[in-house]
């Protein structure tokens, strides 16, 4: 896949394709979660991954992390292969520099434990700091950048926080790790709408500010054009569009994406306008789904940086709304 952004690249994926198996006997089942994925992640710079459910977005943060394996394709962290991260020691080295966030941030904390140990913790095992007193400072400094009050908030218990102070807790956490890169799977989706917006902003300064890498998992287009500079909207396992967030979002060229947009009010498009274009192109939902399920073999650009997998000449003229 080619990616015409300059920049570093931290994260290159070439082809990734993932398996389940589950069941036994009859119900044996295979779920193609992934199919042929490629994309690189820049350093300093976040890309949008956007699908429906069931998509397979989750998955291409799992096997960043080596939760699963890949079974085929390739993925270099840095120039190096992931494949090749074999011992436990290298695993751990590894998770250090690439760091998730979940959609409950409350999954992630020990309710048995105060903010202070969560982040001083990893500090102190990853070495990060000497002891207990560098720790200290070390803590206050994080849960400052992350914008909460370091000397109410360090010995607090997780139940005794907001759900937005709670994030800003797996943020500073994922930090003191030493995370270059950080996953982030819907991190504001179960927050109140009011609070979503002041941490994708957190999120953003430590973008554009301290140079970290983003993976942004979001059902909301807004919040990726918003955040993200690059998007890639998936279905099925694959990613059928990709390119600047701007240009995929105000010129879909997949009918999926046309699809997956359509599903969105425009606040540009009057009412009227939206429900006729709109209505026309959920009434050939289903055959955009099926068409579009069928393998991406190539990507064409439509300009610039942005692309989308090519589909049968008659469908693409079939879709062309
Ligand atoms: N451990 C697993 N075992 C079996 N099937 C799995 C496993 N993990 C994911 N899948 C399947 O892989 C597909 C992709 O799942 P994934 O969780 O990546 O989707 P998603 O895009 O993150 O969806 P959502 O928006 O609901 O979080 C789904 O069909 C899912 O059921
Ligand atoms: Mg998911």
């Amino acid at each position: 896949m080619i990616n015409l952004n300059s920049g570093d690249t931290i994260i290159s994926v070439k082809d990734m394709a993932k398996t389940f198996h589950t069941g036994k006997g009859v119900k044996k089942k295979e779920v193609k979660a992934l199919r042929n994925v490629s994309f690189d992640l820049k350093k300093g710079r976040a890309m949008a991954l956007v699908g429906e459910s069931g998509s397979g977005k989750s998955t291409v943060a799992r096997l960043l992390t080596k939760m699963h394996d890949h079974c085929s394709g390739e993925v270099l962290f840095k120039g190096q292969d992931i494949s090749d991260i074999k011992t436990r020691q290298a695993l751990v080295d590894y998770r250090k520099q690439i760091q998730m966030i979940f959609q409950d941030p409350y999954g992630s904390l020990n309710p048995a434990h105060t903010i202070y140990h969560h982040i001083a913790r990893p500090l102190l095992t990853h070495k990060h700091v000497k002891n207990h007193a560098e720790a200290k400072i070390r803590v206050n400094e994080l849960l400052e950048m992350v914008e909460l009050d370091a000397e109410s908030t360090a010995p607090k218990f997780p139940h005794q926080l907001s759900g937005g102070q709670r994030q800003r807790v797996s943020i500073a956490r994922a930090v003191a790790v030493g995370a270059e890169v950080i996953l982030a799977d819907e991190p504001t989706s179960m927050l109140d709408v009011s609070i979503r917006l002041d941490v994708l902003d957190l999120l953003k300064r430590l973008k554009d500010e301290q140079g970290f890498t983003f993976l942004y998992i979001t059902h909301d287009i807004a919040t990726a054009r918003y955040f993200a500079e690059e998007i890639a909207i998936m279905y099925q396992g694959q990613i059928v569009e990709y390119g600047d967030t701007g240009s995929v979002i105000d010129n879909p060229q997949h009918p999926y994406t046309k699809l997956l947009l359509s599903a969105i009010p425009d606040p540009y498009v009057s009412f009227e306008e939206a429900t006729e274009t709109g209505a026309e192109l959920l009434a050939k939902a289903n055959q955009i789904r099926e068409a579009s399920f069928e393998p991406v073999s190539t990507y064409h650009q439509f300009k610039g940086n942005h692309f989308y997998g090519a589909m049968d000449k008659d469908l693409g003229d079939l879709f062309n709304l």
